[in-house]
């Protein structure tokens, strides 16, 4: 016998098939293909979304070329387990899974998902979703939930308040431009590392001072000892000693980025940080995982009109590899974004 409470509600006047993009073996972005392939139902818990907009991140690309290869062990050890790429995806309900209450059909919702924001639909868990003030455009929620949370965990970690002065090290990709606007919404100083190109964007959002990271190291005099509350390191290069150095007795240092090798990636910067770390100057790793509360927040300060993303640039559905392309790259500066489903 059918238990009918648990049966998912039938979505309405929705096609059978669909052309998403879809990858089915890690590597560049040849590996991402448009395919036909049905629309998917929602299972328990689930809500199917119509995709109005997916913000790319470099973990988006990370995920496509299965790097570093411990992603893998995650994600899928000889494939993506998940052939859609894009994790942040605004869009409106369009079904419903068995067991969903917080949401209904024609909502307008954004969250990070586990993929698959390339496609006109997409099943997303319903404990991922927030709903979309009317205020905000979709383009603009989709920028928020990893960028943005990204940058709102760094800052809480970094534990500064107005009036404290903060360096930023690589400033000008999403979470950097999220973690200037931010901490200028709090009244936070911060002096910025960046590439050249994108200089008078970063001094455009408020950066006291800017330097060029070709230029101007971590370790360099211009920066000075013990002259920063907190460090956001994004860039993920600099010396673990460097950094500390830059922080006054009580500050600490926070790691959002970490490279390495191709087959662990950050792990042995983070192990390294853990053995480092001292109570006056702490390192400390950060590992952003998707926080409702925390994309509230965002989405309560854009719909106030006091938080906007920097977008270089929005793609259509159709062009979405080329805007895979651009921030395989690793020069996107602010965010990318693949409008329409
Ligand atoms: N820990 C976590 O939970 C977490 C969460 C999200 C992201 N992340 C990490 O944070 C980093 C940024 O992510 P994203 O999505 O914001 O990337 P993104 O938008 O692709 O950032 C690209 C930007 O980074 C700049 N950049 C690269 N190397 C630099 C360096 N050595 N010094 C200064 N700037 C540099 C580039 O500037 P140029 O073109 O001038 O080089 C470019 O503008 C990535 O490594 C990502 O994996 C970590």
């Amino acid at each position: 016998m059918t238990d009918t409470t648990d049966a998912a509600a039938p979505a309405a006047a929705l096609p059978a098939t669909m052309t998403a993009w879809q990858q089915h073996r890690y590597g560049g972005p040849e590996t991402v293909a448009r395919e036909t392939v049905p629309v998917p139902t929602p299972s328990a818990g689930e809500v199917l979304l119509r995709v109005a907009a997916t913000s790319l991140n470099s973990g988006d690309v990370r995920l496509m070329r299965g790097e570093p290869l411990l992603v893998r062990a995650a994600f899928g050890l000889r494939r993506p387990k998940h052939p859609g790429r894009g994790m942040d995806v605004a869009g409106t309900v369009v079904g419903i899974g068995a067991g969903v209450t917080a949401f209904a059909v024609g909502d307008e919702v954004v969250g990070e998902l586990p993929g698959g924001g390339l496609a006109p639909f997409v099943v997303a868990p319903a404990a991922r979703l927030v709903r979309r003030p009317a205020e905000v455009t979709a383009a603009t929620a989709s920028t928020l939930p990893i960028a943005g949370g990204t940058a709102w965990r760094a800052l809480e970690l970094a534990k500064v308040a107005a009036g404290a002065r903060i360096l930023v090290i690589g400033a000008s990709g999403g979470v950097g431009t999220f973690t200037l606007r931010l901490a200028a919404e709090r009244g936070i100083e911060v002096w910025a590392l960046t590439g050249a190109r994108a200089r008078e964007l970063v001094t455009g959002l408020g950066a006291a001072r800017v330097f060029d990271y070709a230029v101007v190291q971590p370790g360099a005099p211009e920066l000075g000892a013990a002259s920063f509350d907190a460090v956001i390191d994004i860039a993920g290069t600099a010396r673990l000693r460097d950094l500390q150095r830059l922080v006054r007795p009580g500050g600490g240092v926070v790691l959002v980025s970490g490279h390495g090798g191709r087959v662990l990636g950050p792990v042995g910067r983070i192990l390294r940080a853990i053995v480092l770390s001292r109570r006056s100057r702490r390192l400390i790793p950060l590992a952003a995982t998707p926080d409702t509360g925390i994309l509230t927040s965002l989405l309560g300060l854009a719909a106030k009109g006091r938080l906007a993303p920097v977008v270089e640039r929005t793609w259509p559905l159709d062009e979405a590899r080329d805007a895979l392309a651009h921030v395989d790259a690793g020069h996107t500066v602010g965010k990318v974004v693949v409008l329409g489903g």
